[in-house]
């Protein structure tokens, strides 16, 4: 897996609070732009195999469309159960248009 930032995405292609399914190196991955920030988060749930990028934003949260639980777009971790592991977050730079997101960890 590389560490290396790569371009997902135009950030002019973001809706707010409208999440976008992309893929590096074969890992799916979530961008959200919301409250003026850009997040990359795991795009799949840690309690079973369902798609975040499908799910609301809300108040810096991505909540999953099955059973309900939000996860801190920051931290990655959940705030409501069923879920109760964290999903991957990912480092985002924003270079003009570009979004760039790293693969290695944040937290
Ligand atoms: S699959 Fe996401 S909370 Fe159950």
């Amino acid at each position: 897996m590389s560490n290396a930032f790569v371009r997902v995405c135009g950030l002019s292609e973001l809706e707010d609070d409208t999440p976008k399914r992309v893929e590096i190196d074969g890992t799916p991955v979530s961008v959200v732009r919301t409250e003026g920030e850009v997040f990359a988060i795991y795009d799949i749930c840690s309690h079973a195999n369902v798609s975040l990028s499908e799910g609301e934003v809300d108040d810096c949260h991505i909540e999953c469309w099955l059973h309900g639980s939000r996860f801190d777009l920051r931290s990655g971790k959940p705030d409501a159960l069923p879920a109760t592991r964290p999903v991957p977050v990912y480092p985002v730079k924003i270079e003009g248009d570009d979004v760039l997101v790293s693969l290695s960890q944040e937290s």
